[in-house]
């Protein structure tokens, strides 16, 4: 019966724990430069040389990045090392750049 209790009371406080470092752990990478009118118009021209051959104005040969519903991380994650047909960027790219598109395709709708 102790042991049993010990084992609760352990697990009591590792179920705390963890939902407590999932609450300091909640800060995902964000893009440090959103919203930014500089961001947006070095974005815009980004895009345009290097992304608009597949994603065109609002989705072609890859989505539409204007919608796309990937979180700011795994927008960087993917432009930088890309996924399936999407081809990896970072080689052609900087992470500040990469941060700039996103800053752009976050501020309209679609390429115009
Ligand atoms: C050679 C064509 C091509 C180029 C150039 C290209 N992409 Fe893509 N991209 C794709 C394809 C195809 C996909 C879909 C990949 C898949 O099916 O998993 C994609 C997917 C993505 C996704 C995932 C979108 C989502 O909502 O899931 C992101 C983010 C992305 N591309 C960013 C970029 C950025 C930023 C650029 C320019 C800097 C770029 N891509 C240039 C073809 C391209």
């Amino acid at each position: 019966m102790t042991g049993a209790g010990l084992a609760a009371a352990a697990l009591a406080a590792a179920v705390a724990s963890l939902s407590f470092d999932t609450a300091v752990a909640d800060d995902a990478i964000v893009n440090p430069v959103l919203g930014q009118p500089d961001a947006i118009a070095e974005g815009r021209v980004i895009y345009r040389s290097r992304c608009y051959i597949c994603h065109l104005g609002k989705g072609g040969r890859g989505p539409n990045l204007f919608a796309s519903k990937l979180s700011d991380e795994q927008f960087l994650e993917t432009a930088i090392n890309g996924r399936r047909t999407m081809p990896a960027l970072g080689t052609l790219m900087t992470p500040d750049e990469v941060w700039a598109v996103h800053a752009y395709v976050k501020s309209t709708d679609h390429y115009e």
